[in-house]
């Protein structure tokens, strides 16, 4: 076992995984842009006061959080997540409202790490600042049901719930939190402890000995001003009207503290239900007026890229895309000429890779064969001598009028008559023709 390997919860994603990565974001990407999101790329590091806006009880804040003095003396923190620094830009930048925007990064949280849980993963998500309308919360719902519909998931589910307004919420938390104290006793050790921090996050105890007190505690609907409920009844007629299927929950309360009005959360069906969650977000009305700017609205979501892959994985579904190479160059002369010709080929827009170490014939033709490139592109001290060089189709069919034919040269007349030997100076010109 070497030395070092990564910390805990933290992994090494490799290729072809990577270009799986990059694939999603790309397609996050056409989803939310073709809805006018533009995209803002922050600092993976912020004051620790930008995400203690998030909630002193949210445990993401109260224990998970990575923060360091730096060597200014700043007592700074990777971020957790992106909402709250996305405020902060807000309230830095003044932008327009409606101010529409997506991102994608590295989020840090000291979790205990298991499968979809980790201490660093990624999310993508969007954010709208500056815009009351509860067909903006529609529209963003949407826009990741639809992009989960793009990764060819199917096995999704929404789940919606309104935690009111603040003062709804705030009675609502008060009479949860009577009730439950006044049921301590039956309460599970750990839920007794969350009670004191935070009563809402009792309500998602998974724990067998509080099943059935969660199941009779009051319910946030019973709080709704008639605003709330007006806001939500908008958002649930908006998605039926749209035809996307959603369950409310009175009981879906996020892990986070900003949360008023609509919250929602995407599950993966195929997922442990202890980190079912693909993504989830909601409005968090005040957040950014906590971060010093103007009182502004906001509601977006985020979807973690580690996890909803794990759901692709189950479904079966967004598998890696194939790496293409069109050529691979193999050179039995020392490895100058396969150095030009694969610089040639990449100047040229074709892609290209080569064997090095100056291996045998037969190791480079093995190497080209296992990299999947279309053509073997082959010389030997012959075919530079004659200024031609060997093209060789791997896996695509021969171009119908090649020059120069099959002949002479290395491995000429030795296989099927595949391969043909061109100009030198003609190889870019008979690749484009027989990639086309
Ligand atoms: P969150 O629910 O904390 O919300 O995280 C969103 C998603 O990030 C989760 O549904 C999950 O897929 C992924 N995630 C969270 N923690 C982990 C972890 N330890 N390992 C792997 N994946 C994880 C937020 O972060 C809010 N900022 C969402 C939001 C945006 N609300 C409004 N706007």
């Amino acid at each position: 076992m070497p030395e070092f390997q990564t910390s805990p919860g933290m992994r090494d994603i490799l290729p072809p995984e990577s270009a799986r990565w990059r694939a999603f974001v790309a397609a996050f990407e056409q989803v939310v842009e073709r809805a006018g999101y533009g995209q803002v790329i922050s600092p993976l590091l912020e004051d620790l006061g930008v995400f203690q806006r998030i909630g002193d009880a949210t445990e993401v804040v109260s224990k998970e959080m990575y923060d360091f003095v730096d060597k200014g003396g700043r007592h700074v923190a990777l971020r957790p997540e992106l909402t709250a620094s996305v405020c902060r830009a807000f309230a830095q930048h003044h932008p327009q409202t409606p101010w529409k925007v997506w991102y994608h990064g590295s989020q840090f949280r000291y979790e205990k790490p298991q499968r979809g849980r980790y201490r660093q993963f990624d999310q993508v998500g969007i954010e709208v600042l500056g815009a009351d309308d509860p067909y903006l919360d529609v529209e963003i719902i949407a826009l990741g049901w639809e992009f989960f519909a793009t990764l060819g998931l199917t096995q999704v589910r929404l789940v919606l719930n309104s935690l009111g307004e603040p003062a709804d919420r705030a009675a609502y938390v008060a009479a949860l939190a009577d009730y439950f104290r006044d049921h301590s006793g039956e309460l599970s050790e750990e839920s007794r402890e969350t009670l004191q921090r935070n009563p809402l996050r009792v309500l998602d105890s998974k724990r067998a000995a509080d099943a059935a007190l969660v199941a009779d505690a009051p319910r946030i609907d019973q709080f709704y001003s008639d605003r709330a409920a007006a806001h939500f009844a908008a958002v649930q007629q908006g998605l039926s009207a749209l035809g996307i299927p959603f369950a409310v929950e009175a009981k879906l309360v996020r892990g986070l503290d900003y949360y008023r009005h609509t919250t929602f959360e995407y599950q993966g069906l195929t997922l442990d239900s202890a980190q079912n969650a693909l993504g989830g977000g909601g409005r968090y009305d005040g957040l950014v007026e906590s971060l010093g700017g103007p009182a502004t609205p906001g509601v977006g979501f985020a979807i973690g890229l580690d996890r909803t892959l794990l759901a692709c994985d189950d479904e079966g579904v967004f598998a890696p895309p194939t790496p293409r190479l069109a050529v691979f160059v193999v050179d039995t002369t020392g490895g100058a000429e396969a150095l030009a010709i694969a610089t040639l080929c990449r100047s040229a827009g074709i892609s290209a890779d080569r064997a090095y170490d100056n291996r045998s014939m037969k190791s480079q033709m093995k190497a080209a064969d296992r990299s999947g490139a279309d053509y073997a592109v082959i010389v030997g001290s012959n075919e530079i001598a004659a200024g031609v060089v060997v093209v060789r189709p791997l896996r695509a069919a021969r171009p119908t009028d090649a020059d120069g034919g099959a002949g002479g040269g290395i491995g000429g007349g030795t296989d099927d008559g595949a391969q043909y030997e061109v100009p030198r100076e003609q190889l870019i010109e008979t690749l484009k023709r027989a990639m086309s």
